[in-house]
């Protein structure tokens, strides 16, 4: 068995790779060259570094040769342009599947990271499920859909697509805002932070992953990996204060406000040319009601649980955080 594993300098991909080196599974990892390595330093005297782009088809073929199996995590989070989500997890998961399918022989299995946002928002009492009619509210889930659909019509090998909701944990830069926020006393609310959360810690998604790879079960799926626990903002602010040992003060920020403060950050990312995830793009998912998924599928199916509640999900992620000087 050897694994290529793309976006595998990322956040999420990073921790796959410590999940795919801890088991000893042989992988390949495809990097640009200017990818910042620093995750993944560690690994890569036992990995085969492949040079290449999603968006070279060409290079993929190559980073393809002799591997087996296929986690596609490569993506993009937030951009300043609605195309630059599309070019990268449309066009480049279609690139991904057609190199795939180039050695479908030899590949027998394709795992896509895909996201809770290509499915639909989602409350406590009706939470996303697998099956549901697909209703994406951004460019970001639009795209994410999208490649969710090159891999189910167009992959010739065994795949499984796996839709994570909010990740957190150590090395992640965007909940660090939040820790940022709390450390400072200051809390912004949006829309009352009432909003309904499902959450997965980064170290539980990845060992989905790597099961994903073999589980019989998987073959052919769509799973929410999520952990069982719903939350709120406030909850996840409060949990955080309290294991910072400070205090807040909240910062009321009404849906109503919620549109000029994107704009005016969209205007800010496209002066500096530094795509930010408070956009234009992102506000129609923060003014949704909830994005709550029924882990359910995985548990039945495949008995995973994503166990790592909030409480040490936080605890390990404050702990990396500040033995890295991030805080
Ligand atoms: N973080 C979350 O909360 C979350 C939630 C749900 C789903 N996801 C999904 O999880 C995946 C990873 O997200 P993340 O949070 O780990 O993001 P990240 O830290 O920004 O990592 C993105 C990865 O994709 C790679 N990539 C982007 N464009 C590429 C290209 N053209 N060719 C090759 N590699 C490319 C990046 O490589 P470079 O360093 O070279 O740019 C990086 O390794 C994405 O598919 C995302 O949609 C994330």
């Amino acid at each position: 068995m050897k694994v290529l594993l793309t976006g595998a300098n990322g956040f999420v991909g990073s921790h796959i790779l410590d999940s795919l080196c801890a088991q000893g599974i042989a992988t390949a990892v495809l990097l640009r060259p200017a990818s910042n390595r620093r995750f993944i330093e560690i690994h890569l005297p036992q990995v085969e570094v492949r040079n290449g782009s999603i968006g070279d088809l060409a290079s993929l073929g190559a980073a393809m040769q002799d591997v087996t199996h296929v986690i596609h995590c490569a993506g993009c989070t937030k951009a300043l342009r609605a195309q630059d989500f599309h070019e990268v997890n449309h066009h480049g998961t279609h690139n991904v599947v057609a190199a795939a399918n180039q050695r479908s022989e030899q590949i027998k299995r394709f795992v896509h990271i895909s996201s809770l946002a290509a499915g639909r928002p989602a409350l406590p009492g009706d939470p996303a499920r697998e099956d549901d009619p697909p209703g994406p509210v951004s460019e970001y889930g639009r795209s994410k859909l999208a490649g969710e659909q090159a891999v189910r019509n167009s992959c010739k090998t065994e795949h499984v697509i796996l839709r994570p909701p909010a990740v957190y944990g150590p090395r992640d830069g965007e909940f660090l805002r939040l820790f940022k926020a709390v450390r400072a006393h200051l809390l912004p609310r949006i829309g009352g932070g009432r909003q309904a959360l499902s959450f997965v810690f980064v170290k539980d998604l990845a060992e989905a992953a790597v099961t994903c790879l073999t589980h019989p079960a998987a073959a052919g799926k769509t799973f929410y990996v999520a952990s069982p626990e719903i939350q709120t903002a406030i909850a996840v602010a409060d949990e955080i204060a309290a294991q910072m040992k400070t205090w807040t003060v909240s910062l009321p920020l009404p849906i109503a406000a919620l549109w000029p403060v994107c704009f005016l950050q969209e205007a800010v990312s496209r002066l500096s040319r530094k795509p930010n995830v408070l956009s234009l793009q992102k506000y129609a998912e923060l003014r949704a009601a909830g994005w709550v998924c029924d882990p359910g599928r995985l548990r039945q199916e495949l008995d995973f649980v994503c166990a790592t509640t909030l409480r040490s999900g936080i605890a390990e992620t404050l702990a990396w955080y500040r033995q890295h000087e991030w805080l």
